[in-house]
Order: C-alpha cells, then structure tokens, then sequence
C-alpha cells in the first residue's frame, strides 16, 4: 500500500496521507508524489477540487525525522520544495481534512488550502524552534497575518500546540466535527464545490489571493535558504537525535 493515496471522483482529486505506522511523517519519497499529483490535477480539466487528508487519529507528524538526519533536503529542488510550489501555486480550490496531531508542515499546508475543515481531536503545531530549525512554507509571512503577531509569535517562538477550538477562532479552520466526520464532511464540500464552474472557481480564488503569491515564493525561498542551512547545524542534529533516540534535547552547550 502505497505511502500516499490518490483517488479521483466526480471532479474532486483527493490524497490521503497514509503512512500511519509513522503518524503520518512524510518523506522524500511522498512529497514527490505529492507534488506530481497536484501537477496532474492542475492539468486534468476533469478536476475541479483538491482533498488532502489523513486518518481521524493523525493527520500529520510532520516531515520525517529520520529523512532530515540522513537525507536532508540540500536544495531548492528538493522534492519538499516542488511539493510547496506546487500547493501555493494550484490555481483550483483545496480542502484539507485534519484530524489529530497536525506538526510542522502538516499544520503549515494548511495556510496554502482555502477551506480547512478539523476533528475536535485536531492538535496544530509548528515546533520549529524546538527542533533548532524556522518556518517554512510562507509561514513566517501567513501565521502573523492569519492569528496577528502576538498569537504567531506564540506558536512559532515557543512551538506550542494550540487545538481545534482555538483554530476555529483564529480562522484557520472553517468548522470543527467528530473525527470520524471530519473526512465525509470535506468531500462533501469538495462534492459540492465541484458542481460548480471551474472558470469561476478559478478566478474567484485568483482574485481572493490578490497579488500575494510572488511575495509567498519569494519567502519560501527565502525561509528554505535558512532551513536548509539550520538542518546540518547542531542544534537541529541534537533535536532529531534525541528524537530517533526517544530523549529529551539538551540545547544548553550549543
Ligand atoms: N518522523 C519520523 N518518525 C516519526 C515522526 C516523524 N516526524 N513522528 C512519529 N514518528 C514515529 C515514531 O518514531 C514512532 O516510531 P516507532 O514506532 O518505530 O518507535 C511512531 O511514529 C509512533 O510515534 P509516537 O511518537 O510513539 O506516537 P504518539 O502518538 O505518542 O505521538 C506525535 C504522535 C505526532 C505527537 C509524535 O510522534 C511527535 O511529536 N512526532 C514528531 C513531530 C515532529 O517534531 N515533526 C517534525 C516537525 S518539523
């Protein structure tokens, strides 16, 4: 069974994260996957709508922990990079499903999907810091215009988790369900969606995103510069050590 699925039906391209033995952590391998399946869906003018999801207990731990020991993303071509390209540049509508756990980048898509729909188990968090690394993905532009300053500086200066409650207020997510809804319910929207026309679901959210986007790429690059660089650092190879190793990290001679 393959790390990422992908289905297609009645106009919607739904991936399921499906590495549930590692919560759902995502390697190389499934960004590529990843990335060429939003490819074909912006190119298949059969598709309408755009589903990620996960399972009702865990949506995303994040990226791979044993990837960024020994094999860590060296450049801008990096399958993560064309997997964010990717996402931040689809031109049609995405939906995300979260449930449970949603660490790092599983919470960072986030701010890339236009409606988010979540479990009431759903745990958001960016650790970064905690893991001697920085936001990517746009985040360090997204998380203080979408929560203001003050409540971003909280998640990405201190990698606190915030829950779904709190998500819903701040406007990441559009509506909290059971966990074992949360997946029909983001189909069914997308279901909806889809009967719409495509030329105006396009333009609609060309337009909603305004001129942003050049700005977001530029960040990404920008952010993936330092990441990339914080990844061989020590304070990141101590994190990811005492990760695989099940300890806590000691930060305090570094
Ligand atoms: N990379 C690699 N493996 C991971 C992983 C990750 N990001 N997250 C979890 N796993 C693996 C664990 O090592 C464990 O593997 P094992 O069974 O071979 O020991 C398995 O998944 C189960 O994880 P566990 O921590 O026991 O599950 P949990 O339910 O107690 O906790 C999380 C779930 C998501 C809260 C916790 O796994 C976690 O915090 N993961 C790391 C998140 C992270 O820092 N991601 C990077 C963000 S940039």
């Amino acid at each position: 069974m393959s790390d990422i699925l992908t289905h297609f039906d009645a106009g919607v391209t739904t991936l399921t994260l499906n590495r549930l033995d590692k919560k759902n952590s995502i390697t190389s391998d499934m960004y590529a996957a990843m990335a060429k399946a939003i490819d074909e869906a912006q190119a298949n003018s059969a598709c309408r709508v755009l589903v990620i999801q996960g399972h009702e207990s865990i949506f995303s731990a994040g990226n791979d922990i044993g990837d960024f020991l020994n094999k860590p993303p060296s450049t801008a071509e990096s399958p993560v990079f064309h997997f964010m390209r990717a996402l931040s540049t689809f031109e049609k509508p995405v939906i995300a499903a979260v449930a449970g756990p949603a660490v790092g980048i599983g919470t960072t898509l986030l701010f890339h999907c236009d409606l988010v729909y979540a479990g009431d188990n759903a745990a958001f968090s960016m650790p970064f810091v905690n893991l001697g690394l920085c936001p990517e993905f746009a985040s360090s532009i997204l998380a203080p215009q979408m929560f203001g300053y003050h409540r971003a500086a909280e998640a990405l200066l201190l990698g606190e988790a915030f829950f779904a409650e709190a998500a819903l207020e701040i406007g990441l997510v559009n509506r909290v369900v059971p966990p074992t809804e949360v997946n029909g319910y983001a189909q069914a929207q997308a279901k909806k969606m889809a009967a719409k026309p495509l030329s105006s679901l396009v333009e609609t959210k060309r337009l909603m995103k305004g001129g942003q986007n050049k700005a977001l790429i530029e960040r990404m690059g920008e952010e993936g510069q330092s990441f990339r660089r914080m990844l061989t650092e020590p304070a990141a190879r101590e994190a990811f050590g005492a990760f695989m190793e099940k300890r806590k990290p000691d930060f305090t001679k570094i």
